[in-house]
């Protein structure tokens, strides 16, 4: 008997077979000797949703979720919230390690160097309708890249993967700005390569006739705040995706798109839009109880509630409320957040909420800055898809260098009919 590992006892054929712990899971492969006898398969491990499954090694982002603790390579979030850039946090994400002051400059360097969109995705932007939603037309740029740039292609190449990671993270707070001056029916701002990561953003989104843009240094910082807490959170619903098409060697243009369709769910980064819609629908603090009160009969979720990691306050989602108190300082209070702070404040205190763990997430308070900011609601799934870009190529060069990862093809549980035969037209049923 293994002290390392399980001892299986099959009782359909009496066999115990000895099954080794790997880093705390045991690995499901290990599971198909255990067979009743030559033709069967063998035993597979049932897991929808992924609920108890690791499906890689990672050393990018650790989160324990009990405990409420968010760590990139191993440094507290609230530290680097406090005390880096995005950039730099986006370097220590995909290079493992803080960056020296020299090799910050040289990464800045390259980011920025690719802030500009070729011309055509400029006109590929303009043929969207007036009223596209920002996010389909983020998605659909970012998968459009690709066509200007077909050899990121060859994601074997160490150089041609690192290009592309300056093109990405250069590029999507460009695409992001266009979509949001389309929406409105103004000209397309270019990048100013002068001003920092979020300061150009934000004069790619609000610049009009002035020569130079100004960013207000509170805004940008909270906004650059906000980027580091959003970067990378493990492997999420689009971290999985991006790994999961990144695996068929799909170029990371196809991938990133890929992986921002699924931040687009309303159950992933799409809450922060529908806790907006919730805030507007609940209209006050009075109606809060009673709106409480449909949740808890199944009248819908309580959006920017809950989270299938943490069961303990998210720590983003405090930082948030902190920058919250500066934001509103410079744009002044959100009448949103009364009502939010009181859905907090029933919600800790209710036994339904308490039982499950439910407690608010990154997206509940982040609306509310971004709303305060001047952002439409549509808006607040591609901000967080701006800095979420660089976790996903960290995640996916991760799994792109990994000897042990290959094309990602789950199994299933067949529960279809057996072999049948085609019956013709005319003596098929009504
Ligand atoms: N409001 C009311 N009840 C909830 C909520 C909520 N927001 N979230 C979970 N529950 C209930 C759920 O109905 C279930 O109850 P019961 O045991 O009686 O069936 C229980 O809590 C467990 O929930 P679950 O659906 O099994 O949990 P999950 O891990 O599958 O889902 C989640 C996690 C985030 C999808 C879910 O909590 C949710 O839909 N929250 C609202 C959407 C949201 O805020 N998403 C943003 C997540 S954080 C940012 C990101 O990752 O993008």
């Amino acid at each position: 008997m293994d002290k390392d590992g399980l001892s299986i006892l099959d009782n359909r054929t009496n066999t115990t077979y000895e099954v080794p712990f790997h880093k705390g899971t045991i690995r499901a492969m290990d599971l198909r000797k255990i067979k009743t006898g030559p033709d069967d398969f063998g035993l597979m491990t049932y897991d929808p949703a992924f609920m108890n499954t690791a499906s890689c090694h990672s050393a990018i982002t650790y989160i324990d979720g009990d405990k409420g603790i968010l760590r990139y390579r191993g440094y507290p979030i609230e530290q680097l919230a406090e005390k880096c850039t995005f950039l730099e946090v986006a370097y220590l994400l995909l290079q493992g390690e803080l960056p020296t002051a020299s090799q910050l400059k040289d990464w800045i360097n390259n980011i920025t160097y690719h802030t500009m969109l070729h011309e055509s995705t400029k006109h590929f932007l303009e043929g969207f309708r007036y009223d596209a939603h920002p996010m389909a037309m983020f998605i659909s740029t970012v998968a459009a890249l690709a066509t200007i740039y077909p050899e990121s292609r060859h994601v074997h190449d160490p150089e041609m993967r690192r290009l592309q990671i300056y093109r990405l993270i250069g590029k999507v707070p460009t695409i992001a700005a266009y979509t949001y001056r389309h929406g409105l029916g103004y000209p397309y701002v270019y990048p100013d390569n002068d001003l920092s990561y979020t300061e150009n953003f934000l004069n790619m989104l609000w610049r009009m006739a002035e020569v130079k843009y100004k960013a207000n240094p509170v805004l940008a910082r909270a906004l650059d705040i906000l980027f580091i807490l959003h970067a990378d959170h493990e492997q999420n619903c689009s971290a999985n995706v991006m790994r999961s098409v990144g695996s068929s060697q799909a170029d990371p243009f196809v991938s990133t798109a890929a992986a921002a369709a699924a931040l687009s769910g309303p159950l992933h980064g799409g809450a922060n839009e529908e806790v907006l819609r919730m805030l507007d629908e609940i209209g006050s603090k009075d109606h809060v109880p009673a709106y409480i009160e449909g949740v808890k009969a199944g009248k819908g979720k309580l959006m920017g509630f809950g989270h299938r990691v943490y069961k303990n306050y998210d720590p983003r989602a405090r930082i948030i409320k902190q920058a919250a108190e500066q934001v509103f300082e410079v744009t002044g209070k959100n009448a949103k957040l009364d009502i939010a702070l009181e859905l907090e404040r029933i919600a800790l205190e209710d036994e339904y909420f308490v039982k499950r763990k439910l407690y608010p997430n990154v997206d509940f308070y982040s609306g509310i800055i971004y709303q305060a900011m001047g952002f439409r609601p549509e808006m607040f799934t591609v901000l967080f898809a701006i800095p979420r870009t660089a976790g996903w190529l960290a995640q996916w060069e991760e799994m792109v260098i990994d000897p042990e990862q290959k094309i990602a093809r789950p199994r299933q549980i067949y529960t279809g009919y057996e072999e049948r035969t085609v019956v013709p037209m005319d003596k098929r049923g009504a």
